[in-house]
């Protein structure tokens, strides 16, 4: 018998991954609806089907608990049909959230309800933003920074409301296609240093940005990110991420991650996916 072995000698080694226990903030989607369009995938003509989109949430919920993650769940409230997006709800690390303020009216009933989550949570600093900030959504933990997106959403000034606020270094990433109009559309932050993103979706002066800091990223295709591929949820192994971005999990598997699929084509249909539905509570 021959064993073979698959010798890529001009490709680096894959590093060794490894899974932290994340604890997660997810809100149901009992009242889910596509009644208004504030982003290109909202087509309010075309009902919800919204007990398919509690299916597909309860699964993701699932696999959240089944990777050793802790699941905390915020009660829905009517008339908020977006409330499911709870990475829109927040930035959480340690004993310090920031709330959010939306850019849209029709979210802003959501702002309230989350602060109040935050505060029955024990998180005792609790800051509501002067400026436009939707999020984690918009901003995103890779190690000590922070990748903060602009261009539909959140206010640039937020940025440096947020690097005071939290005491970290925040990356301004100019967001250019309305496709991807929160940077948890085009960009995945797999570890502390490794990211995937859609270079397209990014400003020339951000795309620079990113490439000298993560020389190393995953560069997704438009056809992933088009089937919100890179709405990613990682715990630095195991990736969860939208069943239809094969080309990604693909791609995920050669460096060491496992990719986990997930059905969410019913809350695409306002324009989320699994990272949407997922606020990280950083310890
Ligand atoms: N319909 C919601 C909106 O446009 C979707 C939010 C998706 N959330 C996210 N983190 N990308 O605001």
């Amino acid at each position: 018998m021959t064993v073979s072995t698959r010798v890529r000698p001009s490709s680096p080694p894959v590093p060794a991954r490894r899974a932290t226990p994340q604890r997660y903030l997810m809100c149901p989607p009992t009242y889910f609806a596509v009644t208004y369009a504030i982003n290109p995938w909202m087509d309010p003509s075309r009902p919800v089907d919204v007990e398919r989109a509690v299916r597909q949430w309860d699964a993701l919920r699932r696999v959240h608990l089944d990777l050793g993650h802790t699941v905390e769940v915020i009660d829905p409230e009517p008339g908020l049909p977006d409330m499911v997006f709870a990475a829109n709800g927040g930035i959480v690390i340690g004993d310090t959230a920031v709330g959010v303020k939306f850019r849209y009216p029709e979210r802003r009933g959501e702002q309230e309800a989350y602060l109040d989550w935050f505060a029955a949570a024990g998180i005792t600093r609790r800051h509501r933003p002067t400026f436009d900030n939707e999020g984690e959504g918009d901003v995103l933990l890779a190690g000590d920074v922070l990748l903060a997106g602009t261009g539909f959403r959140t206010d640039r000034r937020a940025h440096a409301e947020l690097a005071t606020l939290l005491g970290r270094e925040v990356v301004t990433l100019e967001l250019v296609d309305p496709r991807f109009y929160h940077v948890d559309t085009a960009l995945a932050v797999l570890d502390g240093t490794t990211v995937a993103y859609l270079p397209a979706a990014f400003s020339p002066a951000s795309r620079a940005e990113l490439a000298r800091r993560f020389p190393d990223a995953i560069i997704a295709s438009e056809a992933d990110a088009e089937v919100f591929g890179l709405n990613a949820v990682s715990d630095g192994l195991h990736v969860v991420l939208a069943a239809e971005a094969v080309g990604l999990a693909a791609q995920l598997r050669d460096r060491g991650f496992v990719p986990v699929p997930v059905a969410t084509d019913e809350l695409r249909r306002a324009g989320g996916s699994a990272k949407c539905a997922t606020l990280v509570l950083h310890p």
